[in-house]
């Protein structure tokens, strides 16, 4: 080591392959263990005097509240932005931004539009920065969702996923860390709504179906989500004609795995992307998936703010 040598480099979690394979297993094993203590009421607060700012430019509510409670649960504390209080309503420059807020928190999550937007905080920034949902990514929404089928299926490693509808964040999202974690993605979008190559690089860790039957056959997992994300609620009318056919309902489930389970980011439009029977049914666990995004989240601030430095 030289006496000049460079603090090392601030790390953040815009993408999911941001981490390697042996990080998000780390984080996973530590959302267990701090899980595990938070349902047995045991105190855990290793970030005192540690600040999370949050900047939302959509609206959230799993977001927002998954942060919040996790933050002040570790013995944090957390400032809440969004573009219409903050000067970023008033076109403050997001470099600027960066570099005023990151001075004065620990830890920033943002959920905002273009995934470039995010980059260019994080170019910015002092500290870590979180993606709390991108037009592009929301990988904190995943991490939870692999937390929650390891939980009732054991690794996922070597299973099938089949996402069926939009090609969007969470899709995107779900392709890497497929990638990372080695599992398969079989992918069904309607005609016009397909993935875009530059955000699903081609290889082994998925497959394009025409029919969503065929991408459900043989599943461990089916999910879904929106048929119009925040931000493009002028497609709705269109989206709906285009997307009729890509609802997952009891027929489509049935051709998964008897013992498949049912995944949705939320929020959810019962009778457009997913019928009330799946949501609702036994194969859904989608309020786990929502309850994880506290602890999956816990383990990731825990892993920027402190590195495996923990018990
Ligand atoms: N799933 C999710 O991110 O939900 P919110 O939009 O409510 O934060
Ligand atoms: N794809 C959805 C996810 C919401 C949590 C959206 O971006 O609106």
């Amino acid at each position: 080591m030289t006496a000049t040598a460079s603090a090392p480099a601030v790390r953040h979690f815009l993408r999911f392959d941001d981490f390697t394979r042996e990080e998000v297993e780390h984080v996973l094993s530590r959302a267990a263990v701090i899980k595990d203590r938070f349902k047995r009421y045991q105190c855990y607060q290793p970030l005192v005097d540690r600040t999370l700012a949050m900047v939302f430019e959509k609206a959230s509510t799993r977001t927002r509240v998954s942060f919040e409670a996790g933050m002040y649960q570790l013995g944090g504390s957390v400032i809440h932005l969004t573009t219409g209080d903050s000067q970023l309503g008033r076109s403050e420059p997001i470099e600027d931004t960066a570099r005023v807020i990151s001075r004065m928190v620990d830890i920033v999550m943002i959920r905002t539009f273009g995934q470039e937007k995010i980059v260019r905080f994080a170019a910015h920034s002092r500290v870590p920065v979180i993606n709390g949902l991108t037009n592009e990514f929301h990988p904190c929404q995943v991490l939870a969702d692999i937390l929650t089928f390891v939980e009732h299926r054991g690794p996922i490693a070597g299973r099938t996923v089949a996402w069926i509808g939009d090609a969007n964040n969470m899709a995107y999202t779900w392709l890497q860390a497929a990638r990372l974690l080695g599992f398969r993605v079989n992918v069904s979008t309607p005609p016009g709504y397909a993935l875009q190559p530059e955000l699903a690089p081609a290889g082994d860790h998925f497959r394009t179906f025409t029919s969503p039957a065929e991408a459900a056959c043989g599943a461990d997992l089916v999910t879904t989500d929106v048929w119009a994300s925040m931000g493009f609620e002028a497609e709705n009318q269109a989206r709906r004609s285009a997307f009729a056919g890509w609802q997952v309902n009891a027929e489509l489930m049935r051709q998964a795995r008897p013992d498949a389970l049912f995944m949705h980011c939320l929020p959810a439009h019962r009778g457009e992307e997913v019928a009330a029977e799946v949501l609702d049914g036994p194969q859904s666990v989608a309020w786990d998936e929502a309850e994880n995004r506290l602890h999956a989240q816990k383990a990731l601030l825990e892993f920027l703010l402190l590195g495996r430095n923990v018990k």
